[in-house]
């Protein structure tokens, strides 16, 4: 089969796109899947270039979350079936004609959803829910201030923010950004490029934002920090800008503010009694298709290194994809006892 590979950890323009060997026997509790499209997701540049928190060892293939259909399960999975339409969310493995993986990771695609919308939803799209609903306790009248709004993370939370009512302030760094922000709901803007981002905020929310939700990290952070009202809730989701901010702790102590961060890759293991209901309750809005996971671009398997060299370059609005469909879907072969 034809994946992309990483044979030496580095750049986008280092990872290759050749013939495979498929695995052959599924070790128990695996799945085999043939994948439709995946999602490009910043953490994917960090483990081709060795960076992440996880070094995954050479060579692998790349692709951390993707859409497509069962079409092989050893024989001790219950969660799925050969035919069924699933998303998976793994470490790496996704940007191939067929990735095997735990069967736990893959969840049944509910119906009517684009195979590409449904790539493009798992990581975004459960992460803000869970940094909006189980972290920052959002309630419809709180302003949600959203910093690099236009990026995968970013257009997940104004259209979840949106959903749950609340009243979002979108943070980019330029117009044509800022635009797409506001196509998704968000009712006012913010250009963190070229404007003073904590005089904004409270200019436009008056007593001060609510919500602060950060994938971003950088000088943004501590003006936008500045700008929450007293017992305002600041979520770190990640630091894109590649920098892990500093923060005062007085404006703690002044503000009353509760800063709180997470890890989506975790939070089953450390909130059980919560955090699987709080992922029931964004797929059932996906699937009442009160959520709209937006496309900013589609590339085939054999262009990989361009759908992430997008996302490298801080060009990417919304979500990037690699259609893998577009290359010839590989067929079943039989489950072979371990
Ligand atoms: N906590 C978790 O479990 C979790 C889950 C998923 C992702 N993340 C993290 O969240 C962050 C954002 O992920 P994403 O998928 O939304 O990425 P993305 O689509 O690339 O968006 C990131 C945004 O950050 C801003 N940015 C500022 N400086 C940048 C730079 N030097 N390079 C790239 N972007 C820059 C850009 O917006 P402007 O140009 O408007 O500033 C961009 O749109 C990453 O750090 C990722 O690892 C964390």
């Amino acid at each position: 089969m034809r994946a992309a590979v990483v044979h030496t950890y580095g750049e986008p323009e280092g990872v290759v796109v050749e013939e495979i060997d498929r695995h052959v026997v599924l070790a128990p509790g695996t799945a085999r899947v043939a994948v439709r499209a995946a999602a490009v997701n910043y953490p994917d540049l960090l483990r081709i270039a060795d960076t992440y928190q996880v070094s995954i060892p050479l060579p692998f293939v790349p692709g951390s979350e993707f859409s497509g259909t069962v079409v092989d399960v050893a024989p001790d999975v219950g969660n799925v079936r050969v035919g069924d339409a699933v998303i998976g969310v793994t470490t790496h493995g996704a940007f191939a004609e067929e990735t095997v993986l735990e069967a736990w990771r893959l969840t049944r695609l509910p119906a009517g959803i684009d195979w590409r919308q449904a790539a493009a939803f798992g990581v975004t799209y459960t992460t803000c829910y869970h940094a909006l609903r189980t972290f920052a306790h959002v309630r419809p009248d709180n302003w949600v201030v959203v910093l690099g709004a236009a990026g995968g993370i970013g257009l997940a939370a104004v259209d979840i923010a949106v959903a749950m009512g609340t009243r979002v302030l979108a943070a980019a760094s330029s117009e044509e950004k800022l635009a797409v922000a506001r196509a998704a709901g968000a009712e006012a803007t913010v250009n963190y490029a070229t404007e003073d981002l904590k005089k904004r905020i409270k200019e436009i929310t008056g007593a001060g934002a609510d919500v602060v939700l950060d994938p971003v990290g950088g000088p943004a952070a501590e003006q936008s920090l500045r700008a929450l009202r007293w017992g305002g809730r600041y979520v770190v989701v990640g630091f894109a800008s590649g920098e892990i901010p500093r923060i005062p702790l007085n404006l703690v102590l002044l503000k009353g503010v509760v800063i709180t961060g997470f890890e989506n890759r975790t939070i089953m293991t450390h909130l059980p009694e919560v955090a699987p209901k709080h992922r029931a309750e964004v797929f059932d809005l996906l699937a009442t298709g009160r959520l709209r996971p937006r496309i900013g671009g589609v590339y085939p398997l054999d262009d990989v290194a361009r759908a992430l060299r997008e996302v490298a370059d801080r060009r990417a609005i919304g979500k990037i994809l690699v259609d893998v469909a577009a290359s010839p879907v590989a067929t079943p072969i039989a489950v072979e006892e371990p």
